[in-house]
């Protein structure tokens, strides 16, 4: 996955890249006169400076020329934020919520219709995608370095960022403020894709969940609903429709479990379910070691088979 930010696949990221090279370079500017100005001053022969060269040296190189460099470099660093948080024409809107600790996901589609997701992000290349951020605990931040700045989560307010990607690829979010016990357990992946592939992908996921057909999958499908798992999930086409938890439509379509932590298959879903708090501690969800072995392997295998 890609994760830097001179690695720019993103328009504000490549503004912001740019941003960096500048600033580097003007620093290493300053930072020679300074060195020479050091060096001639310990080295240099000494004779007495006419009182003008020194004014002049003292105005110049300590009030005029640091305000003038610092105002352009205000101007040029604030520049990105407009396109960071410009209005988008685009259709698709996404909604991302910061939660302890994962990431909530709804696409509203042009007819406003939802579909919810979690932990995961799809973007189609070369649109403007407004992404609406908003927490209702504590603060997050959102950030996909190779695509754009990153932009705080701030209950009680609503705050957006603007992804505009230029290539296909995949990216890594990140969580990029302290928010709690697993705050480094926050990452998640970003998916440009097509925007064909995009809109069959989307369809997809607006679908409602098609279990897998196995006997072990079905004795999972009992279970979850036994167990209450519906009180915090949601699968849609099932009458599970809690929204405490992700939504577990399409969970096993899915590249990674636990934002990003583990492998989406049966053996660390079941490991998953039985010990959540294992792999991210202070997790939310209950963990469900009580009901054996078997009964976690049937529940792995109706959820991974959710696709
Ligand atoms: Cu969420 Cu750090």
């Amino acid at each position: 996955m890609r994760a830097s930010i001179l690695d720019a696949a993103g328009t504000a990221a490549a503004e912001i890249a740019t941003l960096f090279w500048w600033m580097t370079a003007g620093s290493v500017v300053v930072w020679l006169l300074a060195v020479g100005l050091g060096l001639y001053c310990a080295r240099g022969r000494r004779l007495p400076h006419p009182e003008r060269f020194v004014w002049g040296l003292i105005l110049g190189g300590g009030v005029i020329v640091p305000s003038l460099l610092l105002s352009v470099l205000l101007y040029f660093g604030l520049r990105p934020l407009t396109r960071v948080q410009a209005a988008s024409p685009e259709a698709t809107t996404i909604a991302v919520a910061g939660e302890q600790w994962w990431w909530r996901v709804r696409y509203t589609l042009p007819d406003g219709t939802t579909v919810d997701a979690a932990n995961e992000l799809r973007l189609p290349v070369g649109h403007r995608t407004a992404v609406a951020l908003a927490s209702d605990n504590v603060l997050h931040a959102f950030w996909i370095p190779a695509l754009a700045g990153k932009v705080d989560m701030v209950p009680g307010r609503a705050t957006r960022v603007v992804l505009e990607p230029t290539t296909v690829g995949v990216f890594r979010g990140a969580c990029a403020e302290y928010c709690g016990t697993s705050h480094a357990r926050m990452d998640f992946r970003a998916e440009v894709m097509s925007a064909g592939a995009f809109d069959a992908w989307l369809g997809g996921q607006a679908a409602d969940a098609i279990p897998a057909d196995s006997v072990e999958a079905r004795r999972g499908a009992e279970l979850f609903t036994w167990h209450g798992c519906g009180a915090c999930h949601a699968v849609r086409g099932t009458a599970a429709a809690g929204t405490i938890g992700p939504d577990l439509t399409h969970v096993g379509s899915r590249p990674s479990l636990a934002t990003a932590s583990m492998r989406n298959a049966p053996a660390e879903m079941a490991a998953w379910l039985a010990a959540p708090d294992q792999t991210k501690p202070g997790a939310h969800m209950p963990g469900f070691a009580m009901v054996g072995g078997d009964d976690l392997r049937a529940l792995a295998a109706y959820l991974t088979g959710l696709r």
